[in-house]
């Protein structure tokens, strides 16, 4: 008789977006007439950029053609995308990263979810807390994270660093050292970010007790503050204690094209063994490569029509973001992050627990967002709301939350 991975029975309910999808789903089939306004999962609105279209339909072309069809990518992406990723996104910032260091994927989502394999399942994780749920989720499918107490909502072998605004939403130093450490900056959820500096410490910790950074900078595009790193090879030693995940998702609008890349320099070692070598290993076992079209469409992103494109696209969703983090403010809510990142993380109203505060939300403004509790413990009596609606929608939903 065949038995099951037994650590997805510990997974308590559903991904937290498919929980979403489905009471946002019952709630418009039994209000039919309502229009609803989804600020909830970081989906984006607006159009891929014409010079991502023209690429694509290149790309279309030439797989039309017996002369310029392509099979099989290289399963470590091709070339010309990793070249275009190692010299705009890494030497132009002055990080020592070569092409070769550059895996490509179908996005940061599967990466980050994928990269806990290639660790010891004794190995000890960190996480901020709220947190993207990816990270523990896949940590848990893995076996690594203990047992789960339904009460704090936590995991009995995962460390938790707290972000919250007593802290200005910035971790601190966990009391035991953990094997592996994630940071997503800017973050997902709350919007927050933290100085570069700041990030420096956190790559001295890591190589002085010998963790591991998976860092998520999949909001990267959304800085605009001078002294927050773009990259954690903009610090120093990170080559030696950090794997660094990137998505074309939210910079360039790939949500529905899915491509990605993962960063793991060759000085990444566990006494001997490469981090390089294996992540290689595994990527090459079990990924075919992403689509000669969408890797076109992503080499696109780095051509001189496309980043000026891109740079307006990102300007109006974070146009959404002082809209909505000012109008808050104004209706008296507390209002953190949408400075350095797409996402504002509002204080519930009235002590509403999250989930309150999003039945409240759906039925009386008829708007979408994400409880901040679905991301940690930490999240309680916080709600999320994303700046990837279109500016139109945006503002209704703002005056429906006004009117409340
Ligand atoms: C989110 O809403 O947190 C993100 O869109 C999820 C993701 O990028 O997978």
């Amino acid at each position: 008789m065949f038995k099951v991975n037994d650590n997805y029975q510990k997974l308590p309910g559903s991904y937290l977006f498919s929980t979403i999808a489905k009471k946002v789903s019952a709630f418009q089939a039994a209000n039919p007439e309502k229009t609803l306004i989804r600020l909830g999962i970081g989906d984006v609105t607006q159009p891929l950029a014409p010079a991502i279209i023209d690429a694509m339909h290149n790309a279309v072309t030439e797989m039309g053609n017996a002369e310029t069809f392509h099979g099989y990518a290289p399963d470590l992406g091709y070339e010309f995308l990793r070249t275009a990723i190692a010299d705009n996104d890494y030497k132009a910032r002055g990080c020592d990263i070569s092409a070769d260091e550059i895996f490509v994927s179908d996005g940061a989502k599967s990466d980050s979810g994928n990269i806990q394999e290639i660790f010891s399942v004794d190995n000890r994780i960190a996480v901020c807390d709220p947190v993207y749920p990816v990270y523990v989720d896949s940590n848990v499918m893995a076996g690594r994270t203990g047992t789960y107490d339904p009460k704090t909502e936590m995991w009995s072998n995962v460390i938790y660093m707290p972000c919250t605004k007593e802290n200005n939403f910035v971790p601190e130093f966990p009391k035991e050292n953990p094997d592996i450490i994630y940071l997503c900056l800017p973050n997902n959820p709350t919007g927050t970010t933290i100085t570069k500096d700041q990030l420096q410490e956190w790559v001295n910790y890591a190589n002085k007790i010998g963790a591991v950074i998976i860092y998520d900078g999949a909001y990267e595009a959304y800085i605009s503050e001078d002294n927050v790193a773009h990259s954690i090879y903009e610090c120093e030693g990170a080559r030696t204690c950090a794997i660094e995940l990137k998505s074309f998702s939210k910079n360039a609008g790939f949500t529905g094209v899915r491509l990605g890349y993962a960063v793991v320099p060759k000085d990444l070692k566990c006494g001997d063994v490469s981090l390089h070598q294996m992540w290689a290993r595994r990527h090459g076992t079990k990924f075919n490569g992403a689509p000669y079209i969408v890797q076109r469409a992503g080499e696109a992103v780095y051509s001189e029509a496309g980043k000026a494109q891109l740079k307006e696209q990102v300007a109006y969703y974070m146009k959404n973001a002082a809209a909505i983090k000012g109008g808050l403010q104004d209706a008296g809510f507390e209002v953190f992050g949408g400075v350095n990142a797409p996402y504002i993380w509002l204080k519930t109203p009235d002590q509403m627990t999250s989930w309150e505060f999003f039945d409240y939300l759906l039925e009386k403004a008829n708007v979408v967002g994400t409880p901040g509790s679905g991301f940690g413990p930490s999240g309680e009596g916080y709600f999320r709301l994303t700046a990837f609606g279109t500016y139109e929608n945006t503002l209704a939903a703002l005056e429906r939350i006004k009117a409340l």
